[in-house]
């Protein structure tokens, strides 16, 4: 299935140099993507294309209007499309949402700019997501988010080996194990030596002690407790005496 994309803005510029490049650039020229801009300023009736007004009641900066938006998604919706709007009152986007979104043959990003669009988009719009708890200055940017973590679940798009990790990832929500690459040491750091051992099984297990161990640390309540295999239950006990070690050995300086 190629997964269609579709983005409502005043800059396309900025997509088309984000779909110029690496994996996206790869996946459109291999058709497993396909993208389109639409210039909203193609929508507008008056002779300075104007997208944007000064908000009712007053106040500082300009907002989107509605009129090019609506007529622009008239042209570009499908019975199967999912219209987006990036926006910090959106749902946050997590794996989970991005999973989901990944479903859809047909994206519709409408990218506001300004202090934001007329609120009556909401009414056009099937899901309204964040991408964290800041403003940026447009919803290209944040667009762009969205379909770099969704294009990854395209298939084709990844390379067999990295689908797979991408399906653990969603069933285990655990955070990726540290990597490593030439040169073995720089500056006086090492790597830890299994790594260099070429014994497959033992690098296997290493990284997934250090996913369960960083996720632990850094993302701890990513970890659901009916998601620990038993092996993973050895693993925690590892990490939970190897704890133990350092904070002994700093209290010793103490006590
Ligand atoms: N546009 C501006 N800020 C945003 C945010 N935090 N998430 C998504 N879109 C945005």
């Amino acid at each position: 299935m190629n997964t269609r994309l579709h983005y409502l803005t005043t800059f396309p510029g900025i997509l088309d140099a984000y779909f110029n490049y690496s994996l996206p650039g790869k996946a459109v020229s291999k058709g497993l993507i396909s993208y389109q801009t639409v210039n909203l300023r193609d929508y507008t009736q008056d002779a300075h294309r104007t997208t944007d007004d000064t908000p009712f009641g007053g106040g500082p900066g300009m907002v989107m209007k509605l009129d090019p938006i609506v007529q622009a998604l008239q042209d570009c919706r499908q019975p199967n499309s999912l219209v987006i709007l990036p926006t910090p009152k959106g749902t946050l986007l997590t794996q989970e949402v991005v999973h989901h979104i990944s479903s859809y043959e047909h994206l519709i990003f409408i990218c506001g700019h300004y202090e934001g669009v007329d609120d009556r988009v909401f009414q056009y719009v099937d899901m309204p997501l964040s991408i964290g708890d800041y403003v940026l200055g447009g919803g290209e940017i944040s667009s762009i988010v969205i379909t770099d973590a969704v294009i990854r679940f395209v298939k084709g798009v990844l390379g067999n080996q990295e689908s797979t990790q991408i399906e653990s990832f969603e069933d285990k929500q655990r955070l990726e194990h540290p990597n490593f690459t030439r040169p073995a040491t720089y500056n006086e750091m090492g790597i830890p030596d299994v790594l260099l051992s070429g014994h497959h099984q033992k690098i296997e297990e290493w990284r997934k002690l250090e996913s369960l161990r960083w996720t632990l640390l850094l993302k701890p309540e990513l970890i659901q407790p009916d998601s620990l295999s038993k092996n993973d239950l050895q693993r925690l006990r590892t990490i939970k005496a190897s704890l133990n070690r350092t904070i002994d050995s700093l209290l010793n300086n103490y006590e």
